[in-house]
């Protein structure tokens, strides 16, 4: 693989609103961040695959992605899976112009609680499933695509319930850096987007409504914008990294009202 000099012009316009013939894949797109990645992308002319473990939610996805996305079912979790989703990007795209390693899953729990088999399944969706899902898709991505990998604020803090996971987030921050040395050569740049706390749905789902209002009011309550942010804002963030920060590498960018900064 040659160098690419120092000279080379970025690929792509620097500030472009249109991602025409670029595809991307979005791991844990079917639903929250990933969804909303996968429409702006499409919205913006790219061809998509995302990828779930529900046939269900991603059947919701592809219908409301439409023609340009396609929807593929597999376990970030699970080697084969990743291998499957390889050589569906090969056969229908035959390369990549940016892999956004988005797949996530949560549990809060104190410390004195966690089960083994918890904290290895945890990491092994949002830690070796991250790490494996680069690799896999490494020899599809052309030279000067991009990584973006989903991190979370939550690593920069010490929260209560939030050890795995925030551990987890905090190793894909360092991987972020790594990749990013290892890859510079190829042109191929990795940054983070670490989201702060986002109105995905998903929380309704791990607790109960009355849990889930009180721990959103606690959000709102110490976020300086006053408010949760929005999928799409996590998305628009993540597409520039991807595609028109063309001079940006290792770096994470957060979109969290500023909660973790201010
Ligand atoms: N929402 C927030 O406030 C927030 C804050 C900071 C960081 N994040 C991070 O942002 C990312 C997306 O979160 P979200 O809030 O959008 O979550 P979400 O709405 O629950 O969506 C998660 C997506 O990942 C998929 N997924 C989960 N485990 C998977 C696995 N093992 N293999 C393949 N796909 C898998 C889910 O589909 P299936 O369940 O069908 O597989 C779904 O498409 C995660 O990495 C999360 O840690 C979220």
């Amino acid at each position: 693989m040659s160098r690419v000099r120092r000279t080379d012009a970025p690929r792509g316009a620097l500030a472009t609103d249109t991602y025409d013939g670029r595809r991307a894949v979005v791991t844990g797109g079917s639903h929250g961040i990933g969804l909303a990645i996968a429409r702006l992308l499409v919205e913006r002319g790219a061809r998509v695959i995302v990828t779930g473990r529900s046939q269900p939610a991603l059947d919701d996805a592809r219908a409301a992605l439409g023609d340009s996305a396609l929807a593929v079912r597999g376990d970030v979790s699970t080697p084969a899976d990743l291998d499957a989703l390889a050589d569906r990007v090969r056969t229908r795209f035959g390369g990549l112009d940016a892999v956004f390693v988005n797949a996530g899953t949560a549990r809060a729990a104190p410390l004195e609680t966690v089960t083994e088999q918890e904290y290895d399944e945890v990491n092994a969706t949002n830690v070796r499933g991250a790490y494996f899902t680069v690799q896999k898709l490494l020899p599809l991505l052309g030279d000067g695509a991009g990584i973006v990998l989903t991190t979370s604020v939550a690593h920069l803090a010490g929260i209560r319930g939030t050890s795995v996971y925030s551990a987890g987030k905090a190793a894909l921050r360092s991987m972020t850096r790594t990749f990013a040395a290892e890859l510079a050569d190829r042109g191929v740049r990795v940054n983070a987007v670490s989201p702060g706390p986002i109105a995905t749905g998903t929380l309704e789902t791990t607790m109960s409504a009355e849990a889930a209002a009180e721990f959103v009011a606690q959000r709102v309550a110490e976020n300086p914008l006053q408010r949760l942010g929005t999928p799409r804002e996590v998305a628009l963030a993540a597409a520039f990294l991807a595609f028109d920060a063309t001079y940006t590498t290792g770096a994470e960018l957060t979109v969290d009202g500023g909660v973790s900064q201010l």
